[in-house]
């Protein structure tokens, strides 16, 4: 029956989702504050919930070889630094099967209706059980509070657009342990009933009694307003203040195995690779490991000082810098630098290297697909997006 049906609800699939969140949010408004209104607002986020069902649908027919067990992990670690409980997978199923039904009318039979949501809660099951064990391990208790008051400790302007902020916990208790990789959700209010949640990578290294995130400002253009969490973290934040913190979640680990490693970044996508760095020269300082990072100007790559030392700490790291526009001989001992854009090509190449990319989508394609072009196995390519969603399956 699902098989049947699936060309049906993916062709109106569009439909469904807007549906969905109209009714959804009519129903429960205090909800706008968990879902990232910029999302909502450009369509992102809105097709991946929905989309991700009915993949899954596919899944469960056969009709794809998805890396479920990937998909589920990254949905389920967003979710666990989101907070959000098995309730409300009961009112989100409700309301995306009803969007489902209003949609499709009568085409949707009890018995099509009830297959559905069976393939909605099979999917829901397997990311409450990941979210629950998530919850477990990070010590967060069954009324599912994620949230904890942080004190900003340290403030640094990296450049003009961006900021790293340090934070300690507001009482005095531990720091949470975490991977290089990983990040936390930040909860601020921009005015009452005005919650926006995002997330953003730790940069420093972990076992230190501070946690630090670096943040670039999202400027606003013609066409788009300025990014609301971003511009309030530039704008509104000072030593002193509080800010409230998720644990550390997030599958992707950056300093995987013990063999060589190969960060490569672009732009704001460093964080995850110095925090990476840091954490090597703590522990495995012999480790061999490239970092190739992409930015348009010397200026504009941020923690560049701190990359500085970490070469110095790293015996064995290979380090090479694209800058778009070179505008001085970029004076970094130890580094390679190249003008222009990344050439994956150029890209220092060890036998069983794992790499791990962080930066724009299509940055991150080109180089993936260059890799894998050289030999680099797709299975040993790791990555994280800045937003919603995977790469996709055709950017293998
Ligand atoms: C796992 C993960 C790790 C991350 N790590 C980092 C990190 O280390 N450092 C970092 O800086 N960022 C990081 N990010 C990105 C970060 O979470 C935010 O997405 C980023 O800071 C932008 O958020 P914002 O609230 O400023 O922008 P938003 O308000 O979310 O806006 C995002 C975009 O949507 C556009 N938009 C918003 N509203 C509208 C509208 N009404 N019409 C048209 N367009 C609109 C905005 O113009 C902007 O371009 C990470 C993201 C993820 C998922
Ligand atoms: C089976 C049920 C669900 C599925 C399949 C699903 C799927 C997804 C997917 C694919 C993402 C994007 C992950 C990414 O960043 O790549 C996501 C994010 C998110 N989900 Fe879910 N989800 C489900 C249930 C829920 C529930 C119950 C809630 C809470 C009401 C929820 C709230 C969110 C929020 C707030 C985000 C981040 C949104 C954003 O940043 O705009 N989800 N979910």
């Amino acid at each position: 029956m699902i098989a049947a049906t699936l060309p049906l609800v993916t062709a109106h699939g569009d439909e469904v989702t807007g549906t969905f969140y109209d009714r959804m949010f009519a129903a429960h408004p205090q909800l706008l504050n968990l879902f990232n209104r910029g999302n909502q607002a450009t369509g992102a986020q809105r097709q991946a919930l929905a989309a991700s069902v009915v993949a899954y649908a596919e899944h469960l027919t056969g009709a794809t070889d998805l890396p479920w067990n990937a998909i589920l992990d990254r949905i389920s670690h967003k979710h666990a630094s989101l907070g959000i409980t098995p309730a409300q997978y009961t009112i989100v199923g409700r309301h995306l099967l009803a969007a489902v039904a209003e949609v499709l009318g009568d085409a949707v039979t009890p018995e099509i209706a009830a297959a559905w949501d069976e393939v909605y809660w099979l999917m829901a099951c397997e990311l409450i059980a990941r979210e629950g064990r998530l919850y477990h391990s990070a010590g967060v208790g069954p009324e599912v509070n994620v949230w904890r008051s942080w004190r900003v400790t340290g403030r640094i302007e990296e450049t003009p657009d961006i900021v790293s902020l340090t934070l300690a916990p507001a009482d005095g208790g531990p720091v949470p342990a975490f991977t290089p990789g990983q990040y936390v959700s930040v909860a601020v209010d921009r005015g009452p009933h005005d919650q926006q949640i995002r997330q953003y990578s730790l940069s420093g290294r972990p076992g230190t009694n501070s946690l630090r995130i670096t943040v670039k400002r999202v400027r606003s253009t013609p066409d788009a307003p300025a990014g609301a969490v971003s511009t309030y973290l530039h704008e509104r934040v000072a030593v002193g203040d509080t800010l409230r913190l998720s644990p550390p979640f997030g599958e992707v680990n950056a300093v995987s195995g013990d063999g060589p490693l190969l960060l490569v970044s672009a732009g704001i996508g460093l964080t995850p690779a110095m925090s990476a760095l840091d954490h090597l020269a703590a522990t495995a300082p012999q480790r061999q490991v490239t970092l190739v990072h992409a930015d348009r100007t010397e200026s504009a790559h941020a923690l560049r000082d701190e990359l500085g030392r970490l070469i110095d700490e790293l015996p064995e790291i290979a380090v090479q810098l694209w800058y778009e526009e070179v505008v001085s001989d970029c004076g970094l001992p130890g580094a390679q630098v190249k003008a222009g854009l990344v050439d994956p090509d150029l890209i220092p190449l060890v036998p069983g290297v794992r790499a791990h990319l962080c930066g724009p989508v299509a940055f991150m394609a080109g180089v993936r697909r260059g890799l894998v072009a050289r030999g680099v196995p797709a299975e040993n390519i790791a990555y994280e997006v800045f937003g919603p969603g995977m790469l996709r399956h055709d950017h293998n």
